[in-house]
């Protein structure tokens, strides 16, 4: 079966109304990153940090996964599929995706202050119980903390997703700016025979010589296009 990785970014759910980070509109115009997305930021003022992140999981509980999202989910149907996100949203769950690594963590869920990695601290949140609190504990005992990878922060799951691309036959990176490392990086472990493919509606740099075939549209039509061109 033919084996495909997907490195997704904010723009694949940017089509769900979700806000992407970079460029007009982005998240990072409308709030300070060094308040709201680092350990330093959390330890200086906790209350603010856990507002930001109970904010956008209110508005990702009122969000649908789009066509695009369908489109991945749909690939698997016929395909060995992996789908790398930058993304913290559940939306290509959601949509049907079985086998997604999310490098930089999931708002969905809550995790200890004293060790953010230790699984059995990690606690799902829902639409019923979608807010942490100050005085909200881990079984730890440390407050609990959105299980996100801020900024300064370790990757852990980068090891899994770079494993992920070992035999595949195709990578497609959708909706990135391909500004954060080491997610961007990814691209770098891609064997040099296999063909990537990236969508999104506007120019990215791609740093590296490799071959690129450029989809310049957004995540649901691009899907469309990609789907005629590898069938
Ligand atoms: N369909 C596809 N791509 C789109 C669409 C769309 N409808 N609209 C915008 N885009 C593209 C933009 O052109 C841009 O290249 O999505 C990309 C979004 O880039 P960023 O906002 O930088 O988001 P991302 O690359 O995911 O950021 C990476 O930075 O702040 C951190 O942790 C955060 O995971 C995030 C990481």
């Amino acid at each position: 079966m033919r084996k495909i990785v997907i490195l997704t970014g904010a723009g694949m759910s940017a089509e769900s109304g979700i806000a992407t980070f970079r460029g007009s509109g982005g998240m990072w115009n409308n709030y300070p990153v060094e308040q709201v997305a680092t350990p330093e930021g959390f330890a200086a003022n906790p209350g603010l940090v856990l507002q930001f992140y109970n904010e956008r999981r209110a508005e990702l509980l009122g969000a649908e996964p789009n066509e695009g999202h369908r489109l991945v989910a749909d690939l698997e149907k016929n395909n060995d599929v992996v789908v790398v996100t930058q993304n913290v949203d559940d939306l290509h769950e959601r949509a049907g995706s079985t086998n997604v690594i999310h490098l930089h963590g999931e708002l969905m869920k809550g995790c200890s202050s004293f060790a953010p990695n230790d699984p059995r601290m990690v606690r799902t949140l829902t639409a019923q119980h979608p807010v942490i609190a100050l005085g909200d504990k881990a079984d730890d005992g440390s407050q609990l903390r959105p299980f996100i990878v801020w900024f300064g922060e370790a990757v852990p799951r980068m090891d899994d997703a770079i494993a992920a691309l070992r035999d595949i036959d195709i990578f497609v990176i959708i909706g990135t700016s391909l500004n954060v490392y080491p997610a961007a990086g990814l691209l770098n472990f891609v064997p040099a025979d296999v063909p990537v493919y990236l969508i999104d509606p506007n120019d990215v740099q791609v740093r590296g010589v490799r071959q690129v075939t450029t989809i310049r549209k957004g995540a649901s039509e691009g899907m469309r296009d990609l789907l005629k061109l590898i069938g």
